[in-house]
């Protein structure tokens, strides 16, 4: 039988256990912005061009420098081991076998070590920053050491979202795993809690102090490039090429946080006008098809970023479920390149899509 991603999350629904399956799944309270990061794409049609010599397609890019196989990453997310074994590990290996970047979450249930020891690949790493700055430094620091070539900055999560079924869970690690990044500073476990065991974690330890200034701060302690991660805005766009970070990501943490904020495709054209192409724009929210990849592209995002389907192929089938999301992902985007009629990235514009803007604005010439 041939698995799609769709059927992952199937699949992952039947093999983990309730509490696990519902954390991954989830979104804030209403979920009316989990529902929209997936509607507002089909909301998106196609301009495709015809009779161009499609033989022959190029869809590798450079990330920060480092030249990839296609614009679509891995985006992080965290306790991965709850969803099989290998976790990270797992992750790690397809995304480097895809020739693309892994972003590891500051709560992974592996180590920045254990996960570099998976042999070469271009990672970065996710950075949640907590009240003790010196734990923050020193993970930074080993992050760096272990090779990681970028942190991405979460600036969406100065207290965790609500997001229910979590707390109706009572959410909590299970007691065989532990935020490794932190086990050695006291700060590995996660206490049960009367509502979200991870709500009250971040309630605890993340810094709701954070502010541009400590942008500047992080800056100072490492030499790696900055993404900031949880842009939805041209106001705060701007404010990210001020502050000197080297990109930008579009997200609402996959509807995680926040609800009844757009879906990250309808946020994405301000966001990328605003930073006049100082730096580059990427995205991640539901983006489950090539289709999307090429819709995030065209609106002006450099490359976008997965999370739910990796973690639902990784508890489906372990890495070769990561390998296989990822070039169904890959094929299904050269697919829509050769139907648009795009030879290599460049080829795609604004002008290959229509968006819901783009007919209001055309329909009263047609009246
Ligand atoms: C996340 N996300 C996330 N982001 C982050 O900065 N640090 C983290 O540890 C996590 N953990 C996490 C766990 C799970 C289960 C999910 C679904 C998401 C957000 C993630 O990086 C990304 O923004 C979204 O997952 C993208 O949306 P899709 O692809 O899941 O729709």
């Amino acid at each position: 039988m041939e698995i799609t991603n769709v059927m992952d999350q199937a699949i992952a629904k039947q093999k983990l256990p309730k509490m696990a399956y519902d954390y991954y799944a989830s979104g804030a309270e209403d979920e009316w912005t989990l529902q929209e990061n997936r509607e507002a794409f089909s909301r998106i049609l196609f301009r495709p061009r015809i009779l161009i010599d499609v033989s022959k397609i190029d869809i590798t890019t450079t990330v920060l420098g480092f030249k990839i196989s296609m614009p679509i990453m891995v985006a992080p997310t965290a306790f991965q081991k709850m969803a099989h074994p290998e976790g990270e590990n797992a992750t790690a290996r397809a995304a480097s076998a895809a020739g693309t970047i892994m972003t590891l979450s500051s709560w992974a249930t592996s180590s920045v070590e254990e996960v570099a020891s998976n042999g070469p690949g271009i990672r970065f790493f996710q950075l949640y920053v907590y009240k003790d700055r010196k734990v923050v430094e020193q993970l930074v620091r080993r992050a760096e050491r272990a090779g990681f070539k970028a942190i991405a900055l979460t600036v969406d999560t100065p207290r965790l979202g609500r997001r229910e079924a979590d707390i109706k869970n009572r959410f909590v690690l299970p007691p065989h795993l532990t935020l490794k990044n932190f086990e050695g500073l006291d700060l590995g476990k996660m206490d049960q809690a009367a509502d979200s065991g991870l709500a009250s974690y971040v309630a605890g330890q993340v810094d709701r102090t954070l502010s541009w200034k400590d942008v500047k701060w992080l800056q100072s302690i490492t030499t790696m490039p900055i993404l900031v991660k949880g842009v939805i805005t041209a106001e705060d766009s701007r404010m990210a090429v001020e502050n000197g970070a080297a990109g930008i990501i579009v997200s609402n943490h996959g509807a995680r946080q926040l609800d009844y904020v757009p879906a990250t495709i309808s946020a994405l054209e301000e966001v990328v006008t605003a930073a006049r192409g100082q730096i580059p724009v990427f995205l991640d929210g539901g983006v489950r098809r090539g289709t999307d990849v090429f819709k995030a592209l065209a609106l002006g995002a450099a490359g976008v970023f997965v999370g739910r389907p990796v973690v639902f192929s990784l508890a489906a089938a372990g890495e070769a479920g990561v390998r296989n999301v990822l070039r169904m992902m890959r094929e299904e985007f050269e697919l829509t390149m050769a139907l648009s009629g795009c030879t290599c990235l460049a080829d795609i514009t604004r002008r290959h899509i229509i968006t819901e803007a783009d007919k209001l604005a055309v329909m009263p010439s047609r009246l």
